[in-house]
């Protein structure tokens, strides 16, 4: 089944946008189009703009936090599907194909099937929650993603009281995926959280970002997004979401377990054993700016910090 998709003229931007957001993308859209009228299509690395996605609901979350430029949030790229490199996936999942898309709900759940991305979202309304976003790698953003929340997804198809953890996997297809073809982390990618966690509102599942469908580097169609944890906790896109009873399997804790570990909550205090995770680096703010302090949990302490309470977090990193 397909959602009907307003056509692109119908839809002001104002509707779904913010005006100072959509004054950014009238910027990026008329340095793109002077670039196309010079005779070059996007230079490699460059994003083409993705389809507006219809009747977004604005949040409160993040106002007023300064957002990551939509050229930095879709060039900079961790999507080792891809290749490893941060302009890689940019150029290398430009014609990856989403349509169809298909997730399968698995496990422990009353109402388990394989659902058409449409009939996965069309039932909730879309949002557009500004998150900070912080990398392992000790590398932050701020994405304006369009999604709606995972919790709401969850209880849609039922789970038992077997499910203590959501196991999420992304799609395995070495042709779509040339990254694949190279045994660097154990295919597919597989990510997990606990029951609570997956249940907290702040968790969501996301289908665009600046109000346009996912480009293909950030997960399209459909990703994970967890703030208050590393990034690679927000698999990208995902074709199953498995519900179970024992801590699923991660895959870079199983890449270097003593690196990254189950909970990945981002926590200055508690350092990777390479290097600090006490400061970031903003993207889009150039290499040799100030680096900003990293905030426990990210930022997100209030509403997710009562989920650990009692557990010791350099040990459940
Ligand atoms: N999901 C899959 N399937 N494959 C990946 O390599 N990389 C992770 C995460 N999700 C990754 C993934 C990492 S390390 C990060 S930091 C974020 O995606 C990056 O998301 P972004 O490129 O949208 O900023």
């Amino acid at each position: 089944m397909q959602i009907k998709i307003k056509k692109a003229s119908h839809i002001s931007e104002a509707e779904v946008t913010p005006k100072h957001l959509f004054m950014n993308r009238r910027h990026f859209i008329q340095a793109s189009a002077a670039a196309g009228a010079l005779g070059s299509i996007l230079p490699p690395g460059k994003a083409a703009a993705g389809m507006k996605l219809p009747g977004i609901t604005q949040t409160a979350y993040g106002n007023g936090l300064e957002q990551t430029k939509y050229e930095d949030v879709t060039s900079y790229n961790n999507f080792y599907e891809f290749g490893t490199g941060k302009s890689d996936p940019a150029n290398n999942a430009q014609n990856f194909q989403t349509k169809p898309w298909q997730v399968s709900i698995e496990g422990a759940v009353a109402k388990p099937g394989v659902v058409d991305f449409d009939d996965l979202i069309k039932p909730h309304k879309l949002e557009e929650r500004i998150y900070r976003f912080r990398c392992v790698e000790a590398w932050s953003m701020v994405v304006p993603w369009v999604g709606i929340p995972l919790a709401d997804v969850i209880k849609r198809f039922e789970p038992t009281s077997k499910a203590k953890y959501v196991a999420f996997e992304t799609l395995v297809d070495p042709e779509r995926m040339p990254g694949q073809k190279r045994a660097i982390l154990n295919w597919p990618y597989v990510e997990g959280l606990r029951m609570d966690e997956a249940m907290n509102p702040l968790a969501l599942l996301a289908v665009g970002l600046y109000g346009e469908e996912l480009p293909g580097q950030n997960g399209a169609p459909i990703r994970l997004v967890v703030p208050w944890k590393y990034g690679f906790k927000s698999i990208k896109s995902i074709v199953a979401i498995r519900f179970v009873e024992k801590m699923p399997p991660t895959t870079w804790n199983m890449s270097a377990s003593s690196e990254y570990g189950f909970y990945s909550n981002v926590n200055p205090e508690v350092s990777h054993p390479r290097w600090s995770q006490a400061k970031e680096r903003v993207i889009g703010q150039g290499y040799f700016s100030a680096k900003k302090e990293t905030l426990k949990f990210n930022g997100y302490a209030e509403e997710v910090a009562s989920l650990y309470s009692g557990m010791d977090l350099a040990k459940y990193y």
